[in-house]
């Protein structure tokens, strides 16, 4: 079936492991021209060097945690790629911990990983789609449901469910449509370091904690980064022209609110 990806000049952020990475890796399979980034050079030149034989790849270097770095990003992979049809916001992990061991700190990087640098890709790739494009914010589930000690997560990724709204209520006369999808457990390095992380909290075994995860959700298995990645690539695609100012749960059932 032809998605009407091919050729599209898509910017996926955070794109070096996990969800990220497979949805580049799922944008080239389709033929579209990809910018991978992250903040780590080493890691992303070893994605580089997976996805350079599959399709047109350019690769950035950018932290998700500085402002000025993620307005460089968005007008770089304009620049490189010689415009920007499709902008895939991933971003990276806040740290662990609940309400009463956060420091000020703490809150102040989880502002600017999780939501100033949603914005600033949000506005810089408005500006740069002059004729129309997509924009898709991977969140988390949490959004809906809060997981004890990730409250930097439970806490500040409430408000991509704003940013879409307002953003698609701004952007549709242009043809700008941006949608959200809320990945439940995906199976990436993030979901190995939350079940060592539980573990040690609560003296179990990680294979234990991950058991008790899966028991959670109605599918009985952890998802995959491409199942994420392809439920973004349809919000990109010529499947999905109506769609704008949704959040979609990628997560096997797990959410438990009806609405
Ligand atoms: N996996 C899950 O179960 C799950 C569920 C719901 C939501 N999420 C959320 O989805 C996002 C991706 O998760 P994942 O599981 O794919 O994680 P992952 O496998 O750990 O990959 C994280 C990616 O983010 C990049 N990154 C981290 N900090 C960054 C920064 N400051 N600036 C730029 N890039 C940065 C990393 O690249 P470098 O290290 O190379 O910089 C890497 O490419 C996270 O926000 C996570 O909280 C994950």
């Amino acid at each position: 079936m032809d998605l009407g990806i091919k050729g599209k000049r898509v910017l996926v952020t955070a794109s070096s492991k996990g969800i990220g990475f497979a949805t580049a890796r799922r944008f080239l399979e389709e033929g579209a021209i990809v910018t991978i980034s992250s903040h780590n050079a080493e890691s992303l030149n070893a994605a580089y060097e997976k996805l350079k034989d599959i399709g047109q790849v350019y690769k950035i270097i950018a932290d998700l945690n500085e402002p000025t770095e993620v307005s460089e990003l968005v007008k770089g992979s304009y620049e490189k790629m010689g415009g920007l049809d499709v902008t895939v916001y991933v971003t990276g992990s806040p740290k662990p911990g609940n309400v009463l061991e956060l420091s000020d700190a703490d809150w102040r990087a989880g502002f600017n990983l999780l939501l100033l640098s949603a914005v600033i890709v949000v506005r810089e790739s408005a500006k740069l789609m002059k004729s129309g494009g997509r924009i898709i914010l991977s969140t988390s589930m949490t959004l809906k449901q809060p997981i004890d000690n990730l409250d930097l997560s439970n806490v500040i990724r409430l408000s991509l469910a704003g940013l879409i709204k307002s953003a698609s209520r701004e952007l549709g006369s242009r043809g700008i449509l941006i949608n959200g999808v809320m990945p439940g457990w995906t199976l990436t390095e993030r979901v190995n370091q939350l079940a060592k992380d539980r573990a040690k909290r609560e003296g179990k075994t990680e294979e234990q904690v991950i058991s008790e995860i899966v028991r959670e959700v109605p599918l009985r298995r952890i998802g995959l980064p491409e199942e994420v990645a392809n439920v973004i690539l349809f919000l990109s695609s010529s499947l999905s022209t109506y769609v704008t100012g949704a959040l979609i749960p990628v997560d096997g059932g797990i959410i438990r609110g009806t609405l």
